[in-house]
This record gives structure tokens, C-alpha cells and sequence, in this order.
């Protein structure tokens, strides 16, 4: 296959050279010269139809790293606003002789979409409320760099869990790697079969994280919601967000992560995002030699 466009599609050996191949990029960016020429013949459309900061600035640091030649396109600016379509777009940026589209866009599928109707590797930068492969791909990586294996760890994904891309590729990517995955969040925020992909429902917070090793706290996407799908955010906060005072009174350290954009006070509490307990910066930082590894395998398949 030529394209990432979700964990779905992946087999579990898929992940392990995804892995191997980032551990690899992880020592090179951390050399003095932090660039390797592997695609200097590559070039690379980064499409971004939906806000983003970590993902679009990791995706273009990966390209640069591997000497890819990339060029950037934000569809506020675009002529999208014109009335051209997603197919008509990709199609006029693909007849500048580029090879790969990275893009994240707001409706599920899109990437599934646009790669049954253009000439190119697609990577999907998270579509809608569908999936964000290569977050998944970050985030259990760097489960695996602070607990040694993915494989046997109890995993909490606590928020809005029926509007989360984040969190459905993280099931799928944390079941193929053998974890634990319990979900947590109000009712109105939990799917409905969430169950059937083999994930368990636990309504208290406290108990989630007695339960743990790794805590992943998301934002609740109020962006997404046409009506509101809880009471107001300070109920939301006491139920469903963690403090320093709720992890010390744990009796054993729970790791956090967040994916990003954080809001601070209500989801997680500065003394928790910014503690050693905290692994979210560390997940940004994975996220370039993730990023790198997916390019590099997948233009390794269109190279003469
Ligand atoms: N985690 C994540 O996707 O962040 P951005 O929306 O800033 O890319």
C-alpha cells in the first residue's frame, strides 16, 4: 500500500518497522548535522484544510530532514474559498510534479477519499473526527521509549472520546501492540459500540487511574459540537480533569500524555502538564522521527 491513511489498515508488523526505522531517524536528528539526503528526488504536498500547529510543523521538519523538496498549502488561503473542488485542487498541485500529499482535513474519510481518485501517496494528517495515524504512531512510541514495550500496559483515554481521531487510532494502535485500553469520559462523550473494538468503559476518573499506567487526556473538541454534550466545563474539570492533588493521592505514578492543543485548568493542570510525571513534550519530539519514518518507507515504494 501506498499510502497511511489509518492504523486500521495496518498489521502489527507495519508499526514495528515504522518503529525500528524511527529509532533509527531519532539518533540521526539528534547528530550535529541533523539532515540525511535519502530523498533529495522526492517532493512532498503538505494540504492543510483544518488548523494545525505540531502536526503540519512536524510533517514539514520530517520532509526537510530527509532533504525532500516540499511545498505548503493552506486552504484559507487557497482558492478553495473560490469554489475549486478537493480533487481539482490535488490533481492542479499533483501536475507540478509532486509525488506525496500530506493533509489533514475536517470531514472522516477524505483521505480514503482523495486516494481513489489521484495519482499519489497519500498520508493522512488526521481527517475529521475519523483518524490521525501518525499521532497514534508518536504516542505509543513514546509509551514503548518510557515503559520499555507497549505490549501488557493498562492505558486510560480520558475525555471526548465520540469526536476524537486521536483516540480511535489509538485504540487500534494500542490493541495491535497488545495494551489495555480503557476509555473515560462523561456518557455524552463516549460512542455508543465503543466496546466492540475491545476497549472498556469506566466512568470514574480516580478509578481509571488507580487502574493505569498511562493516562492520554484529551480536549474536549467544542469545535465539533453543534449543541453541548455536558453540563459546563467546571463540572467537566471536577469529574473528568486531573490535578497534582488527585496523582499524589494514587499509590503508584501514572505516566500523562496529551496529543495537543492542551487547555490548560480544564482537561489537565499546569503542575500536571508541565511535570516530569507529564510525557507530552516528548510526544512532539517523536512525532518528527515518526513522521520521517512513514515518508521515508512510503517514498522508498515510488522511487524508480
Ligand atoms: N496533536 C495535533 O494534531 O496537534 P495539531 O492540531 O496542532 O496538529
Amino acid at each position: 500500500v501506498n499510502h497511511l491513511l489509518g492504523i486500521k489498515y495496518l498489521k502489527r508488523d507495519d508499526i514495528d518497522l515504522i518503529f525500528k526505522t524511527a529509532d533509527h531517524f531519532k539518533e540521526v536528528i539528534n547528530r550535529p548535522i541533523k539532515k540525511v539526503p535519502s530523498l533529495r528526488d522526492i517532493t512532498i504536498a503538505n494540504l492543510f484544510f483544518e488548523n494545525s500547529t505540531r502536526t503540519r510543523l512536524s510533517f514539514e521538519l520530517a520532509e526537510k530532514r530527509l532533504s525532500a523538496d516540499v511545498i505548503n498549502f493552506s486552504s484559507s488561503s487557497s482558492s478553495v474559498s473560490k469554489g475549486e473542488t478537493l480533487i481539482d485542487t490535488v490533481n492542479n498541485i499533483l501536475s507540478m510534479k509532486v509525488d506525496m500529499v500530506v493533509m489533514r482535513h475536517p470531514n472522516p474519510g477524505a483521505g480514503i477519499f482523495l486516494s481513489k481518485h489521484v495519482n499519489a501517496s497519500i498520508i493522512n494528517a488526521g481527517d475529521g473526527t475519523h483518524e490521525h495515524p501518525t499521532q497514534a504512531l508518536l504516542d505509543t512510541y513514546s509509551i514503548r521509549e518510557k515503559l520499555g514495550e507497549v505490549k501488557g500496559k493498562k492505558v486510560v483515554i480520558v475525555g471526548d472520546i465520540l469526536h476524537s481521531r486521536v483516540a480511535l487510532s489509538n485504540i487500534f494502535a494500542l490493541k495491535l501492540q497488545g495494551a489495555e485500553v480503557k476509555v473515560c469520559g462523561p456518557k455524552t462523550l463516549i460512542p455508543k459500540h465503543i466496546e466492540s473494538l475491545g476497549v472498556k468503559v469506566e466512568s470514574n476518573l480516580r478509578k481509571a487511574l488507580e487502574w493505569c499506567d498511562v493516562a492520554n487526556m484529551l480536549r474536549v473538541q467544542n469545535e465539533r459540537m453543534e449543541i453541548s454534550y455536558f453540563p459546563n466545563t467546571r463540572e467537566y474539570t471536577q469529574q473528568f480533569g486531573v490535578n497534582k492533588a488527585l496523582l499524589d493521592s494514587l499509590d503508584k505514578p501514572v505516566v500523562i500524555m496529551h496529543p495537543g492543543p492542551i487547555n490548560r485548568g480544564v482537561e489537565i493542570t499546569s503542575d500536571v502538564a508541565d511535570s516530569k510525571q507529564a510525557i507530552i513534550l516528548d510526544q512532539v519530539q517523536n512525532g518528527v522521527a515518526i513522521r520521517m519514518a512513514v515518508i521515508y518507507l512510503l517514498a522508498s515504494k515510488i522511487k524508480p
